[in-house]
């Protein structure tokens, strides 16, 4: 499909930009323990460490164990940023899991998280929008807190992928990874600056995909539920849906891209991050990455890639900050937010995120 096709919708821009009285309030990550490098993968297909860095910027990546599924990474992450908010699981109102890869087709892994934390006073659904699913999510909590509906949200993104991969099919397994990360998001006394655009154009679906147990009728071959993708399509498709989000997000705000202090994009591929933000005209230090070390983790990478700029101190009060996201759908978005400082980790936190993997 001929890429003018990405343009979506009209971006309805509003003539006062939103503020939104919300902030967040605790962040958290969780990685299971096992790593994969690219030295491993030498060993299973036909590939090579240096073939792997030079096109996709990954030199590790996270595999959970055989126990371990999105909802269980989920509660981790999800305790760590309720350490760090200061949030009792019981004053949480609400919970959405983001995941392409949940524990199975239902329930949602947002009702397993509630019951693993104890946050018996929550709702709980998931959303499904690849890997804009956690953005998504973000947004939808965003708009419970500005209805006044509803005063702290967990939003958590989490993956195991590893199950969904082909081992064996090299034009993909090198790619991605697991991992979670979450926001606990809470009404604030004051308005911060926030927009978000969102896209999606289904034509492109066959592009980027896994299919399901439901897909087909009779007894299906295991392996039609791996990650298929048009990875040339895809990584053009990315470049260009990244930018126009951006775009689109600032100015919705108000703003203009010369005002980004700091740009979140999803972890998939660093040439994909590194040309969005050639074409964006920002320099390195106002990008976020990760992937070396985590891979494309699907709704995981921005919460991920979000907790680990603030354990850099990349995030000071007042910093404007986008997420950018693009996936399987095909979906693109972008969300802007006003940058509000967030406490200390406590150190029991800090003990049981390191026990678990989940860093400082
Ligand atoms: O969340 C969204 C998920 N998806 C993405 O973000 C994917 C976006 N796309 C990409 O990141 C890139 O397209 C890939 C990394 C998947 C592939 O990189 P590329 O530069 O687009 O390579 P290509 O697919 O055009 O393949 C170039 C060559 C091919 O060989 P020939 O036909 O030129 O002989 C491939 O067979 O590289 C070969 N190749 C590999 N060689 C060594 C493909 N995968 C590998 C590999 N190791 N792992």
């Amino acid at each position: 499909m001929h890429l003018s096709c990405y343009t979506g919708a009209q971006t309805k821009l509003l003539e006062t930009p939103l503020t939104i009285p919300a902030r967040i309030a605790g962040l958290g990550k969780y990685l299971p323990e096992r790593v994969v490098t690219n030295f491993d993968l030498e060993k299973m297909v036909e590939t090579s460490d240096a073939w792997i860095r030079d096109r996709t910027g990954v030199r590790e990546r996270h595999v959970a164990a055989d126990d371990e599924t999105a909802s269980t990474m989920a509660v981790l992450a999800a305790r760590q940023a309720l350490a760090q908010a200061e949030v009792d699981p019981m004053e949480l109102d609400l919970i959405i899991g983001a995941t392409t890869s949940p524990d199975g087709m239902f329930p949602a892994i947002a009702s397993l998280v509630q019951h693993g934390l104890g946050a018996r006073r929550a709702a709980a659904f998931d959303i499904n929008a690849a890997c804009v699913g956690f953005l998504t999510a973000f947004a939808t909590a965003s708009q419970f807190i500005l209805s006044g509906t509803y005063q702290r949200v967990l939003v958590v993104g989490s993956e195991v992928l590893s199950r969904i991969v082909d081992w064996s099919d090299r034009g993909t397994c090198v790619l991605f990874g697991d991992g979670a990360g979450a926001v606990v998001l809470e009404a604030a006394k004051r308005g911060e600056p926030f927009s978000f655009v969102f896209h999606s154009d289904g034509g492109g679906a066959d592009k980027l995909f896994a299919h399901g147990p439901c897909s087909q009728p009779g007894e299906a071959d295991p392996g039609c539920y791996f990650i298929q993708m048009d990875g040339p399509h895809i990584f053009k498709f990315a470049v260009q849906a990244m930018e126009q989000a951006t775009r689109e997000a600032v100015q919705a705000a108000g703003l203009t891209v010369d005002d980004i202090d700091l740009l979140i994009p999803h972890q998939a591929n660093l040439r994909i991050i590194d040309a969005t933000a050639k074409r964006l005209g920002l320099p390195p230090e106002r990008c976020m990455t990760n992937v070396d070390r985590y891979g494309n983790t699907s709704s995981a990478s921005i919460p991920l890639a979000l907790r680990e700029a603030w354990e850099q101190g990349r995030l000071h009060e007042g910093d404007r900050v986008v997420f950018v996201a693009f996936g399987g759908g095909l979906v693109w978005g972008a969300l802007l937010l006003e940058w509000a400082p967030v406490g200390p980790v406590p150190a029991a936190a800090r003990e049981a995120a390191r026990v678990t993997g989940g860093g400082s």
